[in-house]
């Protein structure tokens, strides 16, 4: 039911899952820097990708990704400090930024800790803006964004019944009330993510295996499984499962184990 450029690799577990996501990051990184270009690789919250982050930090991957031209950017953030134990950006900080000593300049962080949510999508806005000096109308085209997919379907801080951000497509960042905690995010809207060159999405744990199952076999209904949404228009989608995550999965159109490669399979929704 996915996009035509969508690839579902299923791994035995978070350790292949994590080793195969940053695999996918190095050949990315690689071919950016083969054009001598700066890479820009958005960031995910959660707890799935902790690994990823820490396994980028240590070799092989440190030193073979050319991380001086490496921006860090995330998908979406807490309405808190940067020092919170909920942030995004402490995780991220704490696991990669601080150990591979990342330069502040670098550092492209959604400010939570403004007074209001939305001054923080404003402002965020506004650097995105800037630092791909974007012509009015025209959306970021991130190299890689790294997403993670709740048990209820969400992605970045895309919720079911949310309906003012599902359906955004005209801001690039937006500051929703999230009912479901009962807190104001900030993320990035859907035609950002859906401009990127490569969105890797990360799903792990069996309390996954239903969702995954509606949102890669059921029918295309981004309102009740915002994640469905990652559709991106000149860009990769690679789903990263575990095998907990794609129990429930038809087994026989992924491939076991890294081994046989990616399968790739499309049909219009
Ligand atoms: C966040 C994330 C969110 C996350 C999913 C999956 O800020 O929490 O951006 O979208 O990716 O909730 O989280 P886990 O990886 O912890 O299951």
């Amino acid at each position: 039911m996915g996009p035509k450029n969508q690839i579902v690799r299923k791994v035995a577990d978070r350790e292949e899952l994590t080793n195969v996501a940053a695999q996918e990051i190095l050949e990315a990184a690689r071919s950016r820097r083969n054009q001598c270009e700066d890479f820009t690789l958005v960031l995910s919250g959660g707890s799935t990708p902790k690994g990823l982050y820490t396994c980028l930090a240590q070799d092989p991957f440190r030193s073979t990704i050319a991380w001086e031209h490496v921006h860090f950017f995330w998908g979406d953030e807490r309405h808190v400090s940067p020092d919170h134990q909920e942030s995004n950006y402490r995780t991220a900080h704490e696991t990669l930024l601080a150990p591979l000593a990342i330069p502040q300049e670098h550092i492209h962080r959604m400010k939570g800790e403004l007074p209001h949510a939305s001054e923080a999508a404003d402002q965020y806005e506004r650097e995105i803006v800037e630092w791909f000096a974007l012509q009015p109308g025209r959306k970021p085209r991130f190299d890689v964004i790294l997403l993670g997919m709740g048990a209820d379907g969400h992605t970045a801080s895309l919720f079911p019944g949310n309906a003012g951000a599902v359906d955004e497509t005209d801001r690039l960042v937006i500051a929703p009330w999230v009912e479901k905690f009962g807190v104001y995010r900030v993320t990035l809207t859907p035609p950002v993510l859906n401009e990127a060159a490569m969105v890797i999405i990360l799903v792990s744990g069996k309390e996954k295996a239903t969702t995954i199952k509606n949102v890669l076999e059921g029918a295309y209904d981004p309102d009740r499984f915002p994640v469905q949404l990652v559709r991106p228009s000149q860009g990769k989608l690679l789903w990263l499962i575990d095998q907990p995550a794609a129990r429930s999965l038809s087994s026989d159109r992924f491939p076991v184990s890294m081994d046989q490669g990616a399968s790739s399979f499309s049909s219009d929704p």
